[in-house]
């Protein structure tokens, strides 16, 4: 671990009122961690703690091995992205890009060399003598991000640095950003709300909200293993029933839910009879059908109240038993959904398709 970076603890109290609430995680050497979740969780102000832009309450922040609580911000080693790109306007490219290794008194020379290897990276060579107003906003990003990693850091800190883009840049940029990461090989935290660039682009996703963490895990393990109701809603769809134990067997759990049904589920520790947990079922595990094949686990039948027709996809609102509304999508190949509005289907699912979150 020691060229990554290791928080522990983490406190950060704005007059009284706790922004970051003891949290603790580490970054491996090269790995590329993201921060997620709802705006006002905390994400920013974990990352200011880390860059050396806010001093934390409590806790102790190690950059390669080294405590760095006390250390400034032009000392510690670390390359950042903000939000706001905030390039210098009246500067140009190159004057952007070599500003670290002017501060840091490097000859004209070398900044010049280092300036043009920065550009290479992130594939924009040739651009020095532009302004920034002449670029792209994704060029524009691109140019910060060689600005940050030019002094060669130790790690990477990117704050929403796509939010700003449009929808088809922000696609094509996930995909360079974590080329050049993992070219450069530098370890990252990568601050976002947005779940599908944090899927996309995580070796592990930490998924805060009230200034702590919930989950810290691979992207597959967020999905199909939530730790909390909180990650199993936050991250992609799910159906979230709440209900009773009322055996455990097995490995197998009975849940009572909403109209009277019960749900088998494969059991989780903690969950012991007559205790109420949280079942989450992803709308893309839950088999649909006119009828139910014999013996059908968690069926239940229920009327198609909305179809919306996603082209590879068919996604259905389907009202069950309970006043319940459960989700549930097909892929299709054809050009239209197989079922259609005010229809009464059967949906079922295997209990390992189907998780609870106690
Ligand atoms: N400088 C500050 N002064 C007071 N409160 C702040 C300051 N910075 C952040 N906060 C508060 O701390 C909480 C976390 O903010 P932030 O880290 O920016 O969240 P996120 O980046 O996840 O949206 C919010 O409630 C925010 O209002
Ligand atoms: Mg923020």
């Amino acid at each position: 671990m020691t060229a990554g970076i290791r928080v522990t603890d983490l406190v950060k109290r704005f007059g009284g009122v706790p922004a970051v609430d003891h949290v603790s995680f580490e970054v491996g050497k090269g790995e590329f961690v993201s921060l997620l979740g709802p705006s006002g969780c905390g994400k920013t102000t974990t990352l200011r703690c880390i860059g050396g832009y806010e001093r934390p309450t409590g806790g102790t922040i190690e950059i390669a091995g080294k405590i760095v609580n006390d250390v400034p911000v032009h000392r510690r080693e670390i390359g950042m992205v903000f939000q706001n790109y905030a390039l210098f306007p009246h500067k140009t490219v190159a004057e952007n890009v070599g500003f670290a290794l002017k501060m840091r008194g490097a000859p004209r020379d070398e900044r010049r060399v280092r300036v043009g290897e920065a550009l290479d990276l992130v594939e924009m060579p040739g651009y020095e003598d532009r302004y920034p107003a002449q670029l792209s906003s994704g060029q524009r990003q691109r140019v910060a991000l060689a600005r940050a990693l030019i002094h060669r850091p130790s790690v990477l800190l990117l704050d929403e640095p796509l939010a700003n883009l449009d929808r088809k840049l922000r696609q094509t940029m996930r995909v360079e950003l974590k080329l050049i990461q993992e070219r450069v090989g530098i370890s990252t935290i990568f601050v976002t709300h947005d779940q599908e660039e944090a899927l996309v682009m995580s070796d592990r996703i930490a998924v805060m909200e009230g200034g702590r963490i919930h989950q810290l895990a691979t992207p597959s393990e967020t999905y199909h293993r939530p730790a909390t109701s909180f990650v199993a809603t936050f991250i992609g769809e799910t159906n979230f029933l709440e209900g009773e134990v009322t055996a455990v067997e097995a490995g197998q759990a009975r849940v009572r839910v909403a109209g009277d049904r019960v749900l088998t589920v494969e059991a989780a520790d903690g969950c012991t009879p007559g205790r109420r947990v949280g079942v989450t079922v992803r709308p893309e595990r839950i088999d649909i059908a006119r009828e139910a094949p014999a013996g059908a686990p968690n069926l239940a039948t229920g009327r198609i109240e909305f179809v919306t027709y996603l082209g590879s996809i068919a996604s259905y609102r389907i009202l069950v038993g309970g006043g319940q509304r459960i989700h549930v999508t097909q892929p299709i190949a054809g050009d239209r959904a197989p079922f259609g509005e005010g229809e009464t289907v059967a949906i079922w699912w295997a209990p390992d398709r189907g998780l609870i979150v106690v």
